[in-house]
């Protein structure tokens, strides 16, 4: 690499409402500490029927572009689990919502709740060929699991835009990484069917396993040490989740998980994923985007970050913070995204849940309910139907 390249800038949206677990825990009689401590997890983001990925995607995306305009960029790669069609990527719609230019790949990646990490590290590559160029990197999921299932306190949803350039402001995206690879069956989702299929605890071994053999494949590498690291940021499907693994890498590594060392090493990144819950492909950099958000000043500082997407692939890798990189965060707009969120009881999350858009040709006009800067407004002739708020 000639010149550092990575994250220029980076923006959060989430949906309408939100559902606090002791609702869940009142529906299914749960100990509502089973969620509020035992997966940290204290609400989960509920998207309104007018809202899905690619309005949280658009909705992240405007404000990049409002920033820093369209000019450069020609590739926008959208990563999620959460597709909406077989064929069609989901970063054609967002091209066309928010005005990138005509000139431009627009595609979508899957491997599970990874696709992120593999969108932004494509990305770098792209832009390590012609540093003039700008990519537009964008993971936006809803985790939506079966009614009165084991993951249904593990649902929520979220995006996250980020602009990909060589001299960033925000954070250099390190050479060196660890990957993995294993044949798993722990969390998929065949073509027919809405939800996942999941075997929860083999999904947390998996995991873990993941976070051990690709710290091995990033040690061998050259990587830097445990102790080098300013910040840890993991893929939470629940925050307790980045407890277990940091447990993992720490003990492999011979350091003692106390929980003082724990909270110290991973509570700025949990808190954004505690109240939106799993968000798959954006879930990372959500946590990352909490870290920021929360951390003392990590100027020249390096945060290793461990992407997880089941099935499995996973990787670990690491960003260097640009110096001055606190003047370009968008702290305040995260958090009222997530504040404004409406709360909602269980009884009409299970309203939203019953809601469902035509699967037979027959047209829909889709009610106005999100504050969201782009919505759904319609099915027509099996297509989906956006449009800016502005524009209604
Ligand atoms: N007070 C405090 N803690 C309590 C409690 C109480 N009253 N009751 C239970 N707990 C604790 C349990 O001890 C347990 O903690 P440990 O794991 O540390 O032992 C924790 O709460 C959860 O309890 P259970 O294991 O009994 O919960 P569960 O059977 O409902 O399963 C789950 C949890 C497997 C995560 C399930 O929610 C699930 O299947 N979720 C979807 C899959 C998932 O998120 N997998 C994560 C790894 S895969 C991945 O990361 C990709 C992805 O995004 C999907």
């Amino acid at each position: 690499m000639t010149v550092p390249i990575g994250i220029h800038d980076i923006a959060l949206a989430t949906g309408h409402y939100a559902m606090d677990l002791a609702e869940l825990a009142r529906h299914n009689g749960a100990d509502v500490n089973k969620y509020y401590i035992g997966l940290g997890q204290t609400s989960q983001t509920v998207p309104a029927p007018d809202e899905d990925i690619v309005t949280l995607a658009a909705a992240a995306a405007k404000q990049i572009v409002a920033r820093h305009g369209v000019e450069g960029i020609r590739t926008i790669l959208f990563a999620t689990e959460s597709g909406i069609d077989q064929s069609k990527s989901a970063a054609v719609y967002v091209q066309d919502l928010i005005g990138l230019p005509a000139a431009s790949r627009a595609v979508e990646l899957k491997q599970a709740c990874y696709g992120g990490t593999s969108a932004l590290q494509l990305a770098v590559g792209i832009v390590a060929r012609d540093p003039e160029q700008r990519v537009l990197v964008i993971a936006s999921d809803i985790a939506k699991y079966d009614l009165d299932s084991g993951g249904e306190s593990t649902q929520g949803g979220a995006a996250v835009a980020m602009l990909v350039a060589a001299n960033p402001n925000l954070a250099v995206v390190d050479e060196t990484v660890g990957l993995y690879t294993a044949n798993v069956q722990d969390f998929w989702r065949p073509n027919y069917r809405s939800t996942p299929l999941v075997d929860g605890k083999l999904s947390v071994s998996a995991y873990l396993e993941a976070v051990e053999q690709a710290w091995k494949d990033y040690e061998g590498r050259g990587g830097r040490g445990v102790s080098e690291f300013a910040g840890f940021c993991y893929h939470q499907p629940f925050t307790k989740m980045a407890h277990k693994a940091h447990t993992r890498l720490l003990e492999l590594k011979g350091i003692e998980a106390t929980a003082a060392r724990l909270h110290a090493d991973l509570s700025p990144t949990t808190i954004y994923n505690r109240a939106i819950g799993n968000s798959y492909t954006a879930s990372l950099f959500v946590g990352f985007t909490s870290l920021l958000d929360h951390s003392d000043d990590l100027d020249g500082r390096s945060v290793a970050l461990f992407s997880y997407g089941s099935g499995c692939v996973a990787e670990l890798f690491s960003v260097t913070m640009v110096p001055g990189y606190r003047a370009h965060l968008r702290t305040a707009d995260n958090r009222a995204a997530i504040a404004r969120r409406e709360p909602i009881s269980y009884e009409k999350y299970r309203a939203l849940r019953d809601f469902t858009l035509p699967e037979d040709g027959s047209e829909l006009v889709v009610s106005a309910r999100s504050r969201s800067p782009f919505r759904l407004t319609a099915i027509s002739g099996h297509s989906r139907i956006y449009a800016a708020a502005h524009a209604q």
